[in-house]
């Protein structure tokens, strides 16, 4: 009986330690455990075995082979390491000392990384199955990997202002206020997003408009977390509800994906989309989407571009005055082969155009007036102040409106070469230019050079030459173009020497729009064809016109896209290129992300969200007023729109007002193309002046009357045709005028303005718009002001001039008329 009792307390005492084993072997590491890069099959893994913590071989392998000790995810993506990525060969190991500390150490007994808990009194490790490795005292936590987070951030992972993602010289950080960074080499900051911008940069796309209201709340401790289905958000106490800033092109589809965030090698912050057990991941989205934007892509003084057909960016050196740093490896940088300190007084300008060297403010105030300047100047002079200023190096020229000169004067360089990017750069080389081979599908490059004492005449005579040439170059073309059907390398020529758009093939803009399957803002039909919405190889999001109803030739086609490419203004929508094949008519313009104002004035009712401020109103109506006058007095040739009205003024990210589908009247009417537009073609009712009604050809004032209309829209909220309750069936510009006149401005404001911090010094501004628009929409050509007048009106450096009595009964009645 004795004998029995003793025997069923030892078995259930071996079936105790029995069970006590398998939970300490399935859960719970001890100290003095230890794993070996010579055995990289032992692992310590997580109760599900959905991720382990072990040794893992390089990629690419290397021989002898080198390991990183890391927790990767079920497949072998690595989603922490040891140190930073830090290697060991195969006598490495992983040490969870007794003392509670856990190193890396090398064969020799180096410690190569530390945990720094060794006086914490750890007594356990284990390895969860979110993918967080944790050293614990009793059942606290005191340290784990995903409070030292190395280049992930895993769903269920909190990280927080303070932490830091690195890959190489690149960092990812979250500020105190929410926004997102990415840094080069501690200093440069080349992408920051905060809290109120959603990836597409809209804010009212965030769920519940309230919260829009909250962003401008101080944030009091942000953290970012991505959820398991694909959503990166920000959370705060302040915040009602997180504030989301991505979503990855799968989200919510494929629930079994394993995702996370990731600052990549390249320095670009990714969300990534694995399955378990495949060992790879897909980016679904990135911060960064032109990987030539990324700050040091090429390297110091290495130029970024696209080759054509390639979505991967290559680098190359400037020209042969340059060598790569490394043979094997163009993205580390090049390097000059004679010093500018080399050749005092003898070096010459290298001209790149279509290229930019990346311009992003320093952190440190001092490095940033110390390396960057910016003024406005023409291009000759951007070159020329660099190439007289001793501590330059390098300048880019913008020819997208703004003229904006950027001077670099030291430290690093990186350049971005592509054929629709609208600036010219200038390096300092020691002479001789030495070209690079001609590059399939590059941008080319020119150069001219420069001395002191012939600086002058070289620059009198290089323009006469350009002149000459180009006149020639036309002539010759046009002359060519006839006898050849397709004048493509003629044209090429033209386009090198001007600076000219970008002419695409119908496949290439096929394949951008993925078969035109993205139709875009069905309210703009009946203006000349339909855009679809596309992404070109860079990534540059684009919105393609496929035009309707051409009647002219090829050649013609070409040279009027070409003159609305080369008007460029910061209020116009800028028009990329072109494809002109058979009968394919298409026109490439930047997408605008807010689409266009009609949107924002008149459908805000079931939108509250989509209301627009006064200030951003008054700012859109002086922008579309800048970009009418550049199109009418700035113009190298004047363009009259000939249809202007809401549905064509279209809002940017940041809500700059951008003029569109100007040009297009001249571009599709047949015949004479010195003649102004044809009212038959284009015009919009509702919008058109009195005389185009009459069949009168459009002239810069009734883009005038058209834009008065505006005006008054954007002031009022309401189509000027709108027929107002109690005011005896009278349309809102008829009843708004009279309304002007008796000096009741208040009562036209739009009265949704009108309820919140709506001050004197907006009432003003507004009345004086309203009387702006009353000056523009007069009947008569002749009253009405030119642009430049309107815009001088707007800003307030001009007198509104008296607005002529109001119109006799008559007049009135005619107003109607052509109202309708
Ligand atoms: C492992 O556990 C995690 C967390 O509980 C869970 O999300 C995951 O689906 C589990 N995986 C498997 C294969 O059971
Ligand atoms: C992250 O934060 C949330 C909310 O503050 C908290 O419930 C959760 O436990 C945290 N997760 C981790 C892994 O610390
Ligand atoms: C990175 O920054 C350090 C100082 O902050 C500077 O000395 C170094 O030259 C920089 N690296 C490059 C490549 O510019
Ligand atoms: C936060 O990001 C926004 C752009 O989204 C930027 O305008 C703002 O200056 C940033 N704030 C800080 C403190 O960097
Ligand atoms: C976004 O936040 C900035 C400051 O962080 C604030 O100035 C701006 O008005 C906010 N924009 C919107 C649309 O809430
Ligand atoms: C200046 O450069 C040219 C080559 O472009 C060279 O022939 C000439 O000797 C140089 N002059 C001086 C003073 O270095």
């Amino acid at each position: 009986m004795d004998m029995e009792t003793e025997q069923t307390k030892q078995m259930q005492l071996q079936a105790l330690i029995f069970l006590c084993t398998i939970t300490v072997a399935s859960s719970d590491i001890l100290p003095g455990s230890a794993l070996h890069a010579s055995e990289p099959a032992r692992a310590w893994p997580s109760p599900n075995n959905t991720f382990s913590l072990g040794f893992a071989p390089t990629k690419p392998t290397t021989n002898p082979p080198t390991f990183v000790a890391a927790i990767t995810y079920s497949g072998g993506v690595i989603v922490w390491s040891a140190g930073h990525g830090a290697t060991v060969d195969s006598t490495g190991s992983l040490q969870f000392l007794p003392s509670g500390n856990l190193c890396l150490v090398s064969g020799s007994g180096i410690v190569i990384w530390e945990s720094n808990t060794a006086d914490h009194g750890v007594s356990s490790a284990s390895l969860d199955d979110f993918g967080s490795f944790s050293l614990k005292t009793g059942n606290v936590s005191v340290w784990s990997s995903f409070q030292n987070p190395t280049d992930t951030v895993l769903p269920g992972q909190n990280f927080s202002a303070g932490m830091v993602l690195r890959s190489g010289s690149y960092s990812f950080t979250l500020l105190g206020t929410g926004n997102l960074t990415l840094t080069w080499n501690d200093s440069t900051v080349y992408w920051n997003r905060g809290v109120n911008s959603s990836v597409d940069g809209d804010p009212w796309k965030i769920s519940n408009p309230r919260q829009v209201l909250n962003f401008s709340v101080k944030l009091s401790s942000p953290t970012l977390g991505l959820q398991s289905i694909g959503i990166l958000s920000v959370s705060d106490p302040m915040l009602e509800s997180p504030a989301i800033m991505a979503y990855s092109s799968d989200y919510v589809e494929g629930r079994d994906m394993f995702r996370f965030l990731r600052l990549n090698g390249d320095g670009n912050l990714g969300i990534y989309s694995s399955a378990r057990g495949s060992g790879t991941a897909t980016m679904t989205w990135a911060a960064v989407p032109d990987r030539c934007q990324l700050f040091g892509y090429c390297g110091h003084m290495g130029i970024c571009y696209y080759s054509e057909y390639d979505y991967e960016p290559s680098c190359e050196c400037p020209s042969k005055n340059f060598e790569p740093v490394d043979e094997n490896d163009s993205r580390k940088g090049c390097k000059r082969k004679v010093e500018i300190r080399d050749c005092p007084g003898n070096y010459t300008m290298l001209e790149l155009n279509h290229t930019q060297f990346l311009q992003f403010p320093a952190q440190d105030p001092a490095e940033a007036s110390g390396s960057q300047e910016v003024f406005a100047a023409s291009s000759s002079s951007c070159q020329m102040h660099c190439f007289g200023s001793n501590s330059c190096v390098a300048s880019t020229s913008m020819n997208d409106g703004t003229r904006h000169c950027y001077i670099k004067s030291l430290g690093f360089l990186g350049g971005y070469s592509a054929l629709m990017l609208p600036s010219t750069s200038y390096l300092k080389v020691c002479g001789p230019v030495l070209w690079n081979s001609p590059n399939n599908g590059k941008t080319k490059s020119n150069y001219s050079r420069l001395s002191v004492s012939v600086l002058i005449l070289l620059v009198l005579a290089s323009l006469l030459g350009f002149l000459m040439f180009q006149g020639g170059l036309w002539l010759w073309c046009r002359g060519n173009g006839a006898k050849f059907g397709r004048p493509l390398p003629c044209y090429a020529l033209l386009e090198y020497a001007s600076s000219m758009p970008v002419q695409f093939s119908f496949k290439e803009i096929r394949r951008s729009t993925n078969g035109f399957k993205d139709r875009i803002g069905a309210a703009a039909a009946g203006g000349f064809g339909v855009y679809y919405k596309g992404t070109l190889t860079n990534g540059t999001v684009i919105a393609v016109k496929r035009l309707e109803g051409i009647e002219r030739g090829e050649k013609e086609f070409r040279v009027e896209a070409t003159k609305i490419c080369c008007t460029h203004h910061l209020n116009l929508v800028r028009l990329i290129g072109f494809c002109s094949e058979r009968t394919n008519r298409l026109l490439v313009h930047e997408f605008m992300k807010n689409g266009s104002l009609d949107s924002f004035l008149f459908t805000a009712k079931e939108n509250p969200g989509k209301l627009l401020s006064w200030n951003k109103r008054f700012a859109i109506a002086i922008g579309v007023a800048r970009g009418i006058r550049y199109l009418h007095e700035e113009c190298q040739e004047p363009v009259i729109h000939g249809d202007i009205k809401p549905e064509n003024i279209l809002l940017d990210e940041s809500y700059n007002a951008r003029v569109s589908d100007f040009g297009l009247a001249k571009l599709l009417s047949p015949g004479d193309n010195t003649g102004p537009a044809s009212p038959s073609i284009g015009g919009t009712g509702g919008y058109l002046a009195p005389e185009q009604l009459a069949n009168q050809p459009a002239t810069p004032k009734s883009d005038v009357y058209s834009f008065g209309l505006v005006l008054l829209e954007t002031v009022g909220g309401r189509r000027n045709f709108e027929v107002l309750a109690g005011t005896d069936g009278r349309k809102f510009s008829e009843w708004a005028r009279e309304e002007h006149g008796k000096g009741n401005a208040r009562g036209i404001i739009d009265e949704r303005l009108l309820e919140d911090d709506w001050n004197a010094a907006d009432f003003d501004q507004a009345r004086r718009v309203v009387a702006v628009s009353f000056r523009c929409a007069q009947e008569q050509p002749s009253l009405r002001p030119r642009m430049g007048r309107v815009v001088q009106m707007l800003e307030g450096a001009m007198e509104v001039e008296r607005p002529p009595p109001p119109p006799s009964p008559k007049s009135a009645d005619e107003l109607c008329l052509f109202l309708t």
